[in-house]
């Protein structure tokens, strides 16, 4: 049971905690369109040098649609999460919403297809994105079936989390470029190790700052999906 004394902090808000809550979420919202606009930028910078992975050319097809729907999902998702927006056009939040799960769907099933059978760097690579891809699928499909039955608590937390994990691929260029500029003149052996390690990173870093904020900004009424299962 959820008691006024349990829980976070944050979750039985007075004036000063809406005052902290404020305070973050500036910041936040500019880190999220800055990192929305490097994923975008990555999907458009695809097609404007050559491939640094032999297997994008042995599946072209597979990978055009991986990046052209990963850049569509990064220019819509961010909206989804304004709150003025979903009050004021509610029937558009529910039409994009629909649509940015279909275009997850295949992003995350793609991801997993490049991951796991071209991986850039190997057996490194196939782990991280066996565990993160599937992560952005379960929550894409926790997010829908939350929201449709009318748990919209539970299909906000589970949609951050799936927007996190898609930013994370901005976040890895981020710390990627910088150590293989820090790394100079790698070699294959130690390229692999840096990818390797600026997935791990991106992925952990943009999944715990989404777990922070959900609970920060969590209501003291929010069902846990455990107890919404026993109700
Ligand atoms: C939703 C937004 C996404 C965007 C904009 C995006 C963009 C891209 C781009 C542009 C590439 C080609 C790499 C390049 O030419 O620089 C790529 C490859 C890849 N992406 Fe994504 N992606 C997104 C989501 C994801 C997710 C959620 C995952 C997995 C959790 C993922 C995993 C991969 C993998 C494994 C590759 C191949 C990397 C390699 O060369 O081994 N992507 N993505």
């Amino acid at each position: 049971m959820v008691t006024p004394s349990s829980g976070h902090p944050w979750e039985h808000s007075g004036k000063e905690d809406w005052m902290t809550r404020q305070t973050v979420l500036w910041p936040l919202g500019v880190a999220v369109g800055f990192l929305a606009l490097i994923g975008v930028g990555a999907s458009v910078a695809h097609y404007l040098q050559e491939p640094y992975n032999p297997g994008f050319l042995e599946y072209p097809t597979i990978v055009a649609v991986h990046v052209v729907l990963g850049g569509l999902y990064l220019t819509l998702a961010p909206l989804q999460f304004v709150r003025r927006i979903r009050s004021r056009h509610l029937a558009y939040h529910r039409r994009t919403g629909r649509l940015l799960v279909a275009i997850g769907l295949v992003v995350g099933a793609t991801a997993l297809f490049m991951g796991l059978v071209i991986p850039f760097s190997g057996w490194g690579e196939r782990v991280i994105i066996g565990l993160f891809g599937s992560l952005f699928l379960i929550a894409l499909l926790k997010g829908l079936a939350h929201v449709r039955a009318g748990r919209v608590a539970l299909h906000r937390e589970w949609m951050i989390r799936a927007f996190a994990i898609a930013l994370a691929v901005a976040t890895i260029r981020l710390i990627y470029i910088p150590a293989l500029l820090i790394v100079a003149e790698p070699t294959d052996a130690q390229n692999a190790v840096l990818w390797d390690t600026s997935f791990a990173v991106a992925f952990v870093l943009n999944t715990s700052v989404a777990e922070l904020w959900i609970r920060a900004t969590r209501r003291s009424g929010t069902p846990r999906a455990r107890k919404v299962k026993a109700a």
